[in-house]
């Protein structure tokens, strides 16, 4: 997509379609020309309630060809969420009429350049949508051009670099949402390492790939445990990003969790809904997305991209419930062993051997992102991911991403109660909890390989894809933390 500012008038401006934000019961701001076109428009047409949109053809009354109107909602209530879902919306209308090129007006807010990323962010993500397999039966159209149209005081230099900051971001996360839509019998733990490999070479990363002699050499008996069931070997991916410039200092560890195909093995799930077990492989592919991000923005923290990957099936070479299985020692003697009571709790066994790793290279701090626990999606729906974390700071520094960038993310505790609940009579600790608190203890099972270092878990068992359609996000595949990461990391301190 092709996003340009100006600072003429978004009124003059030569395009198919001019998109113009409106908030509720207020007349949209412009030239006469307006009120005269919009004088007939009756309040259940459109009065600028939230979700509403109207599109109109000028006729010559105003230089766009359209006007596209979009409810903002009551102006009170406005903020960075109503703004994206607007823009989101629009834009997927626009799409549908088949309206390649567009242009917005900026709304004169406090900050116009918090709300030209709100735009670039939902028009990118509104953009996209999967057809690989569907490519003839699809009317779906890109936007090629966006044209913004800045409020007349704004800062034309630092509202360009709004746009290529937010753009970078956006389509990074699009980038994550094309490998997580893809089904398993495409993108297997190999594919993952190729994905990984190819973003090295564009970005200019470190990449090490851990094939299965690798893992074996290693020890890393979580991957090898989960993936034995396959015939699609495991693989622990590393990506190691470096500034150019900013102080010297440890790296900052993303750790993803990407099972290629979750069928929970021996412990298998039942069939209703198991394809969705394509998605377990978003956290990793968010891995991908935010450090894709963080090079092309060469933000100024290190930062170390760890994904443990593998597929999870049942076959007479899978781990069995009752297995005790050794993780990856990194830096301690000997590995935390593991009582496997369930295979379905595969995310946790492969992450403690990626966490291990983390520390073991140093991190100053970890944060996982994982499908971890269907038990998340009971305790907060499909609206905000869980968060976890062994340290007063980092949780607070990723909610205050979390809340600029609309990804919703929610505490939940981790009090030594739910840690005892993992105690295990044969192993240092087993790999479920019991029903209750499923998403603590699964947390606290992958807190055990932090130890010490600052560490936070995101499950994202319920924000990395959806069921529905979203005003600025079409069924499937999120990229739920990509957009958080980038921010995060863009203020890390
Ligand atoms: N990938 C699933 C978690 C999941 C379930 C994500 C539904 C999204 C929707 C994970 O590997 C899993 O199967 N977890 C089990 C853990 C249990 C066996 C302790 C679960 O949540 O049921
Ligand atoms: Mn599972
Ligand atoms: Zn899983």
């Amino acid at each position: 997509m092709n996003i340009t500012v100006t600072s003429g008038s978004a009124f003059s401006q030569k395009l198919p379609v001019l998109i113009l934000g409106a908030y509720e019961n207020e007349h949209p701001q412009g030239p006469s020309a307006l009120k005269h076109l919009l004088v007939n428009v009756g309040k259940k047409e459109f009065n600028g309630a939230a979700k509403q949109q109207l599109l109109l053809h000028t006729a010559g009354q105003l230089t766009p060809q359209r006007l596209l109107l979009t409810g903002l909602g009551k102006r009170a209530e406005a903020n960075h969420e109503t703004l994206r879902r607007a823009v989101g919306s629009a834009v997927k209308k626009l799409l549908a009429a088949g309206l390649e090129r567009a242009a917005i007006a900026v709304p004169d807010t406090s900050s116009a350049n918090d709300a030209i990323a709100d735009i670039v962010d939902a028009a990118i993500l509104a953009s996209y949508k999967y057809t690989e397999f569907k490519p003839d039966n699809d009317n779906h159209t890109e936007l090629k051009s966006l044209t913004l149209c800045l409020p007349a005081r704004a800062d034309q230099r630092a509202a360009k670099q709004a746009v290529t900051r937010a753009q970078t971001i956006a389509e990074s996360t699009n980038f994550a949402r094309g490998i997580a839509d893809r089904p398993g019998n495409v993108v297997y733990p190999e594919i993952m390492a190729d994905y990984a490999r190819q973003l090295a070479k564009e970005c200019g990363l470190k990449c090490t790939i851990f094939d299965k002699p690798a893992l074996t050499r290693g020890k890393f008996g979580g991957l090898l445990a989960v993936g034995g069931g396959s015939a699609h070997d495991p693989r622990l991916i590393v990506l190691e990003y470096n500034p150019p410039t900013g102080k010297r200092q440890a790296p900052v560890a993303i750790v993803g969790k990407a099972i290629t195909f979750d069928s929970g093995g021996i412990s298998i799930k039942p069939s209703d809904k198991m394809d969705e077990m394509k998605f377990d492989k978003c956290g990793g592919v968010a891995t991908l997305g935010a450090l894709r991000a963080i090079a092309k923005l060469k933000l100024p923290v290190p930062v170390l991209g760890i994904i443990a990957s593998a597929e999870n099936l049942p076959s007479a070479t899978s781990y069995r419930p009752g297995d005790i299985v050794t993780s990856y020692p990194g830096k301690d003697k000997r590995g935390i062993t593991i009582e496997i009571l369930n295979t379905d709790a595969e995310g946790r066994v492969v992450l403690g051997d990626a966490v291990s790793y983390a520390r073991e290279r140093n991190a100053q701090a970890i944060i996982d992102l994982a499908t971890l626990t269907g038990a998340c999606v009971v305790a907060l729906g499909e609206f905000a991911a869980g968060l976890f974390s062994n340290n007063e700071k980092l949780p607070e520094k990723i909610k205050a991403a979390a809340h600029r960038t609309g990804e919703r993310v929610w505490p939940l505790p981790m009090w030594q109660e739910y840690w005892d609940k993992i105690k295990s009579d044969v192993a240092d600790h087993k790999n479920t909890g019991g029903r209750y608190g499923g998403a603590i203890t699964g947390a606290a099972f992958i807190g055990k390989y932090a130890a010490d270092t600052p560490w936070a878990h995101i499950d994202i068992a319920g924000t990395a894809w959806t069921a529905t359609e979203h005003p600025y996000l079409a069924k499937g595949a999120t990229g739920f933390g990509v957009r958080l990461l980038a921010e995060l990391l863009s203020h890390w301190s």
